[in-house]
């Protein structure tokens, strides 16, 4: 089996392709920056003994994703698995005052992620097999002050891949929507919080595994499908006037 894992040097993305790895499958590793995708590639194929290839890509080049999972292909072979785990969280402040900024976070986390399953789709589909991962976030639930714009592309990210997955049902292809809690990455660096926070390795065998079982959704760690269940169900006259 092949599998591309897009955003390679995410912690998260980068323990995901281990676990591939560990299984026996090839990788394609894809990141923003080619030498680090390089890099990760050629540390995994050596560790695991597997192939691994990798390219850049960047997720707001949408011109050039079609011609990307095409070029991903004829290098590795038909793919098995897709992992869509870039993603930015910008700077709230600096993007409720400056459009430029929010539409790269909206560019990166909705158009861009969408851009690239749509590509993996379109070969996925007449081939009647094939899985795609989608990560999203549990800020996507709810609209809050402190991250909206990231928060409503991962809301909007979530209800695209619900909708993909009732069209790629049909073709026997499963589609995975991952809603991740805190998890200890770069991304979070210097987040304070009292609840628990997930290693990118747990978080990764959270993920392969809800991808052999044919999840359609995950919520990891699992306990944050109750908070944001308590979360979603407060009535928007008091959620508004909370600062959560
Ligand atoms: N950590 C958490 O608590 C948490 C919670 C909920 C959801 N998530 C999601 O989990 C995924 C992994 O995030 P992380 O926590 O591991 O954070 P991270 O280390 O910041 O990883 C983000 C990844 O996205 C890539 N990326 C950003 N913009 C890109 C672009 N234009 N084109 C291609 N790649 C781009 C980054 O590449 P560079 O290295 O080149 O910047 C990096 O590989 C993301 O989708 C994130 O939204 C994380």
């Amino acid at each position: 089996m092949s599998v591309l894992i897009l955003g390679a040097t995410s912690s998260i993305a980068r323990a995901v392709a281990e676990q591939y790895a560990k299984l026996g499958h090839s990788l394609f590793i894809a990141a923003r920056d080619a030498a680090e995708a390089e890099r990760i590639a050629s540390d995994i194929a050596i560790r695991f003994d597997t192939i691994a290839k990798s390219a850049a890509f960047d997720a707001t080049a949408f011109d050039t994703h079609l011609d990307f999972v095409d070029s991903v292909e004829s290098q590795l072979g038909e793919l098995s698995v897709a992992v869509v785990a870039f993603g930015a969280m910008g700077d709230q402040g600096e993007s409720e005052g400056d459009f430029a900024a929010a539409k790269r976070v909206i560019d990166i986390n909705y158009t861009g992620a969408v851009s690239l399953c749509e590509a993996l789709a379109s070969r996925f589909e007449p081939r009647k097999r094939g899985a795609l991962i989608g990560i999203a976030s549990v800020a996507g639930d709810r609209g809050r002050a402190s991250n909206y714009f990231y928060g409503s592309a991962k809301g909007a990210f979530a209800l695209y891949l619900q909708g993909l997955r009732n069209r790629l049902h049909k073709a026997n292809v499963t589609v995975t929507t991952v809603k991740l809690g805190f998890v200890d990455t770069r991304m979070t660096f210097g987040i304070e919080t009292k609840l628990p926070i997930a290693s990118p390795e747990a978080t990764a065998q959270a993920i392969v595994n809800a991808q052999r079982r044919g999840a359609d959704t995950l919520y990891y760690p699992q306990f944050w499908w109750g908070i944001m269940g308590i979360i979603k169900a407060i009535p928007e006259r008091v959620f508004k006037k909370l600062s959560l």
